[in-house]
């Protein structure tokens, strides 16, 4: 046992030592010089030795290390590499052992990169995937779909979809797509923290052999395209809305204006100033809407020059002053004298004319409005402050949007059609400003415009 135990060298040194015992015992038989026999002897052993060598070197070890580096290989060691001097068959085989080495190394680096790349983009796409076997066992989620239904990748991974998804629509999708073989579209909502809207798209996957292996489950998040689509009917009904009250009314005057006798002057006249107004009323709403739709064009471009608030002032405060005065209200002006800026001219005008309309048609009568220009680091800060009527908490987040109103008759008294503040907020934001606004029922208002000077 021993014997087995230790180095090969050893072992065959041994065989070699027993083999040349072995041979002396015979040739001193016959040979009676024992000088020649242990010359002769330890010839034998020394030419033994050497083939030894030889053998042990050349062949015995190579082949020893070509294991072992196969071993290696098969772990998944692929940096493992051959370092032998040899030559021959044996260098061949070294040589076609490392080849195989550098390419199982570079076989397994694109495969990792391939799957990192993979990896990479499934788990950023936008949209949440889940990847599905023949039998409904689920083999893959990704981050998009976690933050969707809110739970961790072990409650999904290695369940069947039906025990984990309890979304019917996102059933049906799967069993059609498994049943029809091929593409299936819907749309679902998902319910988390607030609603969410998507299209789902469930595609089968086929092995080289056109047998079904499963499927992959897409779901596009489309709640801002649902919005927008809602937005846009919500608008269409508005302007419906606010052009059919004063063509209702022009209209019912007018007729009865041709139905009756004209001789009643007094009559006819009032008749006509209410067609007056309300053509008037129409008139604004639509240049409102158009200039909207104007500043919505994508390639809406903006004048920009440099303005000299108090020269825009001149031309805006005059108009106003008079309107303030006529409801009994004081207009203040507090500008730092020479502020410049660089910005479109009628657009901030008009927001200056909307913004101090606002206040001086929401400010009882006695109140005070007033509007401060000051510099502020990287932008022009313009503040209209009123004493007014004010507006309530929940509707300040809704003021910009168009059509808004806090008190639909009241700002339909002055002429009011609630598009307003929605042309500010696109003109400021055109000119990578902002409009911020603080209020307190019953206390007053204060806009916030700041226009970059640049
Ligand atoms: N300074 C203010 N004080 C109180 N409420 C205001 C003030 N400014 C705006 N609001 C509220 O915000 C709403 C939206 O204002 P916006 O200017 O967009 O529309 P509008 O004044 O009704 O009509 P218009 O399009 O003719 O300006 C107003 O109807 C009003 O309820
Ligand atoms: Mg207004």
């Amino acid at each position: 046992m021993r014997f087995l135990s230790l180095k090969p060298i050893f072992r065959y040194a041994i065989i070699i030592f027993i083999i040349v015992a072995f041979t002396g015992i015979v040739f001193s038989q016959f040979m009676n010089n024992y000088i020649v026999l242990v010359l002769v002897l330890l010839t034998e052993y020394i030419i033994l030795m050497m083939m030894l060598h030889f053998v042990f070197d050349n062949y015995v070890k190579p082949i020893r290390k070509a294991t072992d580096t196969l071993d290696e290989l098969v772990k998944g060691n692929f940096r493992a590499r051959m370092h032998h001097p040899v030559t021959g068959s044996m260098a061949s085989l070294l040589m076609k052992i490392n080849k195989l080495a550098r390419s199982l190394s570079e076989l397994s680096i694109n495969e990792k990169m391939q799957a990192e790349q993979l990896t990479t983009v499934i788990e950023n796409i936008q949209s949440g995937l889940i990847l599905i076997d023949e039998k409904g066992y689920i083999h893959l989620v990704n981050k998009n779909f976690l933050s969707l239904f809110g739970k961790k990748e072990k409650d999904y991974i290695g369940y069947l979809y039906y025990d984990v998804l309890d979304n019917e629509k996102i059933h049906k999708a799967i069993q059609q797509t498994f049943l029809y073989e091929e593409k299936v579209k819907d749309s679902v909502i998902v319910e988390s923290d607030h609603e969410q809207y998507f299209e789902i798209m469930g595609a089968p996957i086929f092995d080289e052999k056109n047998i079904l292996k499963g499927a992959v489950l897409v779901l596009y998040d489309i709640t801002e395209l649902k919005k927008l689509e809602s937005m846009r009917k919500d608008f269409v009904a508005n302007v419906s809305h606010e052009l059919k009250t004063p063509i209702t009314s022009i209209r019912g005057f007018s007729e009865t204006l041709l139905d009756e006798d004209l001789n009643d002057k007094d009559t006819a006249r009032q008749f006509l100033s209410i067609i007056n107004e309300e053509s008037k009323r129409l008139q604004t709403l639509i240049e409102d809407l158009l200039s909207l739709s104007k500043l919505e064009k994508e390639d809406s471009r903006l004048e920009l020059a440099n303005l000299h608030f108090s020269e825009l002032m001149d031309e805006v405060i005059p108009v106003l002053k008079q309107q303030a005065e006529s409801s009994g209200i004081t207009l203040k002006v507090e500008s730092v004298d020479g502020l410049e800026f660089k910005a479109d001219r009628s657009g901030v005008k008009q927001v200056m004319i909307n913004v101090l309309a606002n206040a001086i048609n929401y400010t009882p009568n006695g109140g005070e409005v007033t509007l401060i220009a000051e510099e502020q680091k990287e932008y022009i800060h313009l503040m209209v402050k009123d004493t007014g009527i004010g507006i309530p908490k929940e509707s300040l987040p809704r003021i910009f949007e168009r059509f808004y109103r806090v008190d639909k008759a009241r700002s339909r008294n002055t002429g009011g059609t609630g598009l307003g503040l929605a042309i500010v907020k696109h003109i400021v934001e055109l000119h990578n400003g902002k409009v911020e606004v603080e209020s307190e029922v019953n206390k007053g208002t204060a806009f916030h415009i700041y226009f970059p000077k640049n």
